[in-house]
């Protein structure tokens, strides 16, 4: 996948690779979870005791991607992302060594019951406008430069753990079309290889919204066969595909000796 995105990134626009660098941070340490669950209870005012935000415009964290969560608490800290409230909240987390209690924050949120459980299929937009979001997730926009969203979020919008690539399936409508007009913007610009802010800056707000429409509704575990929200087989099965040899036995021994759900 490394490969494949780094070759996507300067084939499709043109970024030297050296600046597409990653964060991986490897799995959550041991107990991590338990750990992060009483610091998180001041964030649940705005992303819910079950990580869902309690409004649109407060992210879904539930099931979000660990090492995603972990690079954009740094980079609020850091300034690297700005949000008048995020950039306040992530400050009160106290520094620790090697970012451990920003890690164990992470894991907490990263092990809940995943946003996309929570997606209602009933939602205001209409099949049409589902169907225009879906084209352009997975085959992009050829004759305007958009690459296919699927080539990195995955196709079932689950993103990509190892590369710190986010969770969209399942993500609230509102917050992911507020995130892809500051990426147009350049208000966000904490992407490597600023590759977000050239996909957004080609979409037009048809465009932006039919996206939050599919990726509202998305549920990955369709579109990898597994059956409808069997979160544990779609669970060893990522893992099986996306973790460094080693980790995936770590964390589950079945998916290593290859008896995951296939
Ligand atoms: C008062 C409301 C509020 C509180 C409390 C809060 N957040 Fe947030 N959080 C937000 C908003 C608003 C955003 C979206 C920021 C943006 O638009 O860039 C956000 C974004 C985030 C993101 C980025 C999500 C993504 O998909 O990119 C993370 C991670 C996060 N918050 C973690 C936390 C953690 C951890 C805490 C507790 C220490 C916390 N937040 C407390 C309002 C809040
Ligand atoms: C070349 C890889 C790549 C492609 C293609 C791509 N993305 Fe992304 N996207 C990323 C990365 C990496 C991030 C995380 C940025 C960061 O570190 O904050 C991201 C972040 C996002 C976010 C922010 C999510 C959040 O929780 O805040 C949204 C929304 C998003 N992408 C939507 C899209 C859509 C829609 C498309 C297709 C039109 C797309 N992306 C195509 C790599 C990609």
């Amino acid at each position: 996948m490394k490969s494949v995105l780094a070759a996507l990134i300067i084939a499709v626009l043109g970024v030297p690779l050296a600046q597409a660098k990653t964060d991986y941070h490897g799995l959550p340490p041991a107990g991590a979870a338990a750990l992060g669950a009483p610091q998180a209870t001041v964030c649940a005012a705005c992303h819910g005791s079950n990580g869902i935000g309690t409004s649109p415009v407060y992210p879904n964290l539930a099931g979000q991607n660990f090492n995603y969560i972990l690079k954009q608490l740094e980079n609020f800290r850091s300034g690297a992302r700005k949000n008048s409230i995020m950039s306040a909240m992530a400050m009160t987390i106290p520094p620790s060594k090697d970012h451990a209690n920003l890690k164990d924050i992470a894991a907490y949120f990263a092990q809940l019951k995943p946003m996309w459980t929570h997606a209602s299929a009933g939602t205001a937009a209409d099949h049409a406008q589902i169907e225009l979001g879906k084209s352009i997730y997975q085959h992009g926009v050829a004759r305007k430069n958009i690459p296919a969203c699927a080539a990195c979020h995955e196709l079932g919008g689950e993103g990509n753990d190892p590369m710190a690539i986010p969770v969209l399936a399942g993500q609230h409508a509102a917050y992911l079309v507020t995130q892809l007009q500051q990426f147009a913007s350049g208000a966000r610009h904490n992407t490597p290889g600023h590759v977000m802010h050239m996909i957004a800056r080609q979409l037009n707000a048809k465009q932006e919204a039919a996206l939050a429409a599919y990726l509202r509704q998305l549920d990955p575990a369709t579109s990898l066969g597994i059956g409808p929200k069997d979160f544990s087989a779609y669970a060893r099965m990522v893992v099986a595909r996306h973790a460094p040899a080693g980790e995936a036995a770590r964390r589950s021994p079945a998916a290593a000796a290859g008896k995951s759900a296939h």
